[in-house]
């Protein structure tokens, strides 16, 4: 039986269509991502043109060759009609350009053809080369599918074959369209810092609606993320067009509606700012935009985007693992660290089932608050005379491991480092450098501070037994100045960057492949696909309060996986004034990655049992809630207060759905919860971990599903946990 089956299996794959085909007597490229179709062209101008994006097309007859819009009197060019996939600014276009440039005899046109096409099977790639009408200017612009993942990725080389200088002022990753109609309705995430990815959806109106950061990293502003819609679709039904930019720097995703009905969504470098000199043979690549379609509404888009996130982006992705449970001493001990006292939160750490030990700020150089230290990465003798290794061997006795926090593109003007090396930290020359949180950023664009910060984060890693390091960066840049270089390559800084960030990290992931990352900027203020290709987790925000922590996770839900999302448990009451139990903040946390950031010296009895309750409880969901599908049942927004996600095992064994009620009245029944994702006709054992679930201990798929599950919640904050074993 198992032989024939990997027959068929082989056979399938060996007569499946290529994700990637060409039908080359209507110049058109059709791309299957498994979930929808992709289709360009060449049009009858020799323009690369969009043609199709949506539901997936069975045959190709259907489609008709490329053919450019027509022009509205001699104010709209036909060009500007037209939907290019890659359109320079150049001749009579109006729209965002995909690229921009002026080159040094102050010509400032680019025209754009098609000139060739490849296809790299093996690689999923189509490669479409453009050419400047005139000058040896090319773009290749690239189409990676990730066959039966339901994503594309679009990005483009910008090449200068000419024997000058040129200056790229803006260079996008791509342009998403869709099908030509009016009222869509754009969703994203925007907020602040201890506010992070609120959910936001708006009617886009005549113009532009522009998400972006000019701050140096992604920001805690607005995520590089985008949903569309027609204004119809919900969380389980209706058209979505998604996509994720994956870039750490200045991004700019742009949604323009033309007058002629067409919407249209671009993203790339911000161009803000934006200069960058290409010598003659050199190029700039762009990074990847990544695009998906579904007809079955945002709950599906997610979970797309979770599954390629998962499969596709994180380093783990060829062997995935759950996160480890991971406990750290911020909140309980801020800069006040020191060898005994970590070893005592270690020890009651361990007794809860912690299985990473996490040192936060304060253990090294002359930290002793935020004024000081930044920048001079040696152990703080008098906290730790033994050096880490005293505490590190402590950690590791009682059955976890160690991770470390760092901060290493800042610095503190009081600082060794600083003292050594004022010119580092970036700046203009003769003009005031302005402190946030009394620290300056680096120049990492710089080849020597990078060598020294990876110098410093190598020798770390080579001389102590860190499993993990939580990589901070507690600030935006301001005075982005490069004084070692000429003025007019000085704003490459924004591009070199974010380079070299990326560049530090792959090179201690490859010096020491079992240590592990995690992206934290003051909360969640470096969080996109750039960076989850090289950290496994993401700190979501510094507002740890569980309440506030519903809407931040659902925001953070839309566009990525429950598993990078780390979620601490904290002490009350929180940042906000508001107390909530330990259970309800157990819960609200055991939807994303575990992490416990009390201070355990304050823990009673009870808070320890219940704890370990719960900790007990979380590992035997954990592999259902981060790798498998979330379906969002009730969301915090909802009026009625009831929050409730469900995580469905990937291979559908098991199910958890958890349920939240902010503040009951009168008495009034919670709604009913109606589960998704359950199979039919299989029976499941339901465990509620506090009896608050009406649904008997067994029952049918078809039954939970259609019948809902009614929860027992009362007051102010209740919470519990429905877990479904399929039998
Ligand atoms: C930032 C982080 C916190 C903590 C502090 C340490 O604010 O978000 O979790 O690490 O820095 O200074």
């Amino acid at each position: 039986m198992q032989r024939v089956l990997i027959l068929f299996a082989l056979s399938f794959s060996l007569f499946a269509a290529p994700a990637i085909r060409e039908l080359a007597d209507r110049k058109l490229w059709i791309i299957d991502t498994g979930k929808s179709t992709y289709v360009l062209g060449v049009n009858q101008r020799n323009e690369l043109q969009h043609v199709y994006w949506g539901s997936p097309l069975q045959r190709d007859a259907d489609l008709r060759p490329a053919h450019a819009g027509e022009g509205w009197a001699s104010f709209d060019s036909s060009e500007s009609r037209t939907p290019e996939e890659y359109p320079s600014w150049g001749g009579m276009r109006y729209v965002e350009p995909a690229v921009k440039v002026t080159f040094p005899d102050g010509v400032r046109d680019l025209v754009l053809k098609y000139q060739s096409a490849s296809v790299q099977s093996a690689e999923n790639v189509l490669q479409i080369r453009l050419k400047d009408v005139q000058r040896d200017v090319f773009v290749n612009v690239l189409y990676r599918v990730y066959p039966g993942t339901g994503v594309l990725a679009k990005s483009s080389v910008v090449e200068n074959r000419t024997k000058q200088p040129l200056t790229v002022e803006s260079a996008q990753s791509g342009v998403w369209y869709m099908p030509r109609g009016t009222n869509y309705r754009m969703t994203h995430l925007y907020g602040r810092w201890a506010g992070e990815t609120q959910l936001v959806q708006e009617v886009l109106k005549p113009g532009k609606q522009v998400i972006e950061s000019r701050r140096g990293n992604t920001g805690h502003q607005f995520s590089p993320w985008f949903a569309m819609d027609a204004g119809d679709a919900g969380d389980t039904h209706g058209r979505v067009w998604f996509g994720a930019l994956a870039w750490s720097g200045n991004w700019k995703i742009t949604a323009e509606t033309t007058p002629f009905q067409v919407t249209r969504v671009i993203g790339g470098y911000n161009d803000f700012d934006f200069a960058y000199v290409l010598k003659p043979n050199e190029v700039l690549t762009t990074p990847a935009f990544y695009g998906g379609y579904t007809e079955a509404g945002f709950g599906e888009a997610s979970r797309i985007l979770h599954r390629f996130e998962r499969n596709e982006i994180a380093p783990d992705h060829a062997r995935q693992h759950v996160r480890p449970l991971l406990y750290n001493s911020w909140e309980a001990t801020t800069f006040n660290v020191n060898e005994a006292g970590q070893s005592a939160l270690a020890e009651k750490a361990a007794k809860i089932g912690v299985e990473m030990f996490v040192m936060d700020d304060g253990w090294f150089g002359k930290r002793n608050d935020d004024h000081a230290g930044l920048g001079d990465w040696f152990v703080n003798p008098q906290k730790f005379p033994n050096g880490l290794k005293g505490l590190i061997e402590k950690v590791n006795s009682l059955g976890m491991k160690f991770g470390l926090w760092v901060e290493p593109e800042m610095v503190n003007p009081n600082s060794d480092l600083y003292r050594a090396h004022p010119d580092w930290a970036m700046h203009f020359p003769d003009r005031p450098r302005t402190e946030a949180r009394n620290q300056l950023v680096l120049n990492m664009a710089r080849q020597d501070v990078k060598e020294h910060i990876f110098g410093v984060l190598d020798k770390l890693l080579r001389e102590n037994n860190i499993a993990f390091f939580k990589w901070d960066m507690n600030r935006n840049f301001a005075e982005p100045g490069w004084p070692a270089v000429s003025p007019d390559e000085q704003k490459e800084l924004w591009v070199q960057y974010v380079r070299n960030i990326y560049e530090i990290i792959d090179r201690l992931r490859a010096n020491h492949p079992n240590v592990e990352i995690e992206s934290c900027s003051g909360g969640g203020g470096r969080v996109d696909l750039g960076i989850m290709q090289r950290v496994d987790q993401v700190w979501t925000s510094d507002n740890t309060e569980a309440y506030d922590r519903l809407k931040i996770q659902e925001g953070f839900s839309y566009a990525y996986p429950a598993k990078v999302m780390m979620a601490w448990v904290t002490d009350v009451p929180n940042m906000n004034g508001r107390s909530t139990p330990l259970k309800y903040r157990f819960l609200v946390s055991m939807m994303g990655s575990v992490g416990i950031g009390s201070n355990l010296n304050h823990w009673k009895e009870e808070d320890f049992k219940l704890a370990t309750d719960m900790v007990r409880e979380y590992k035997q969901i954990r592999e259902t809630v981060q790798q498998g599908d979330l379906y969002r049942l009730s969301s915090p927004r909802d009026p009625s207060g009831l929050t409730s996600n469900m995580y469905v095992a990937a291979d559908g064994k098991q199910a958890a759905v958890f349920a939240f009620l902010d503040h009951q009245q009168y008495g009034s029944a919670a709604p009913i919860v109606y589960p998704r994702g359950l199979e039919p006709n299989a029976t499941y054992k339901l465990r509620s971990i506090d009896r608050k679930a009406d649904a008997g201990e067994m029952a049918s798929g078809s039954y939970l599903m259609g019948n809902g599950i009614q929860f027992d919640l009362k007051g102010d904050y209740d919470s519990t946990l429905l877990v479904l074993e399929r039998q």
